[in-house]
């Protein structure tokens, strides 16, 4: 199959772009390299430096005519949304409007799309989310990312299928340290600088927030199996569990054998204190569980950034 992967050349893009070639698909590549790193890319796959929400991109799926488009370029950073709503809404809303409108010209069978579990949902009181979960965006970047998902049901219909998938907090190799899960990055390149750590928490939270965290190339392989259907999905990809921040860090100093000073901070604009999100529909309409227990992706992710240092 061919596929046009937007932001395959970030975090979790370049995990799918190689879970694609490994199954033997043909994956082309878009993306700004905004926050994309050229080392990250496929040798495998056809690389094109471009905007989404450029009028190149209009050419390019004409003239590649890919079967599925994976759109996971984006604007990540919640509190960056906070700060510049409009930038964020240009990336995140018009920037799929785009790619949308691309693929309804160039005749594209399958639509798939990243938005955020960990942000929609907005803050639980600690119970777990469903699909059926009210959405309840509390930060620019998670209205983009729902706005998002409301022009692919509706421009999409009769032309194409989709699948929204909604991450939970997706950490592992190659992670830039400021997304909305960048506190593993950022806890490991602190214990490889020995930079003290800062928690961000509310008062009456003193283990710190609570957060769901996904393996990447757990991520990656909801994307191809998700690919390879047919039918309009909406689906959390996550693992059901929470775990607070302190309790991470705790379990980052087991897998570094490293000890490190942390201090807190209030919570940042758009911060969400609980978010947990079940995995179960994902279980049931793709056969996708989550294999990488926490402990083990700590140890792959701190191996990682080590070897990078
Ligand atoms: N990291 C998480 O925990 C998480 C959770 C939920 C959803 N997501 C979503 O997953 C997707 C991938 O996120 P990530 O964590 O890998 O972030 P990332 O920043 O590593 O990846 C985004 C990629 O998109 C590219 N990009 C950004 N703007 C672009 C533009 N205008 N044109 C072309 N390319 C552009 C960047 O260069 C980068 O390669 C995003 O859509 C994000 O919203 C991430």
């Amino acid at each position: 199959m061919k596929i046009l992967v937007t932001g395959g050349a970030g975090f979790i893009g370049s995990h799918i772009v190689d879970a694609y070639i490994e199954a033997g698909h043909r994956v082309i590549v878009v993306d700004d390299l905004s926050t994309g790193n050229p080392k990250n890319l496929n040798q495998e796959a056809d690389f094109y430096l471009m905007d989404i929400c450029s009028k190149e991109i209009y050419k390019l799926i004409e003239l590649e005519k890919p079967e599925v488009i994976n759109h996971q370029a984006a604007q990540i950073s919640v509190p960056l949304s906070t700060r510049d709503p409009y930038f964020d809404a240009h990336v995140n809303i018009l920037g799929t409007i785009n790619i949308l409108k691309a693929a309804l010209k160039s005749g594209v069978r399958r639509f798939i799309f990243s938005s955020t579990g960990g942000a929609v949902y907005g803050n639980s009181g600690g119970e777990i989310f469903t699909e059926d979960s009210p959405e309840n965006p509390e930060s620019p970047y998670a209205l983009s990312k729902l706005s998002s998902e409301g022009y692919i049901k509706l421009l999409s219909m009769g032309k194409f299928s989709y699948a929204i998938l909604r991450y939970a907090n997706v950490y592992g190799p190659r992670q830039i340290p400021h997304g909305e899960a960048g506190v593993v990055a950022i806890f490991s390149i602190g214990f490889i600088e020995e930079k003290p750590i800062t928690i961000y928490t509310y008062d009456d939270m003193e283990r710190g927030m609570v957060r769901d965290y996904v393996f990447v190339k757990d991520v990656a392989k909801a994307n191809l199996l998700a690919t390879l259907r047919d039918d309009n999905l909406q689906l959390n990809i996550s693992t059901g569990e929470g775990t607070d921040t302190l309790s991470l860090l705790e379990k980052l100093m087991e897998v570094s054998g490293k000890k490190i000073p942390y201090n807190f901070a209030p919570p940042r604009p758009g911060d969400i204190r609980y978010s947990i999100i079940s995995p179960e529909r994902a279980k049931e309409k793709l056969g996708w569980v989550p294999e990488t227990n926490l402990k083990e992706g700590l140890r792959t992710t701190f191996q990682y950034f080590l070897n990078r240092a």
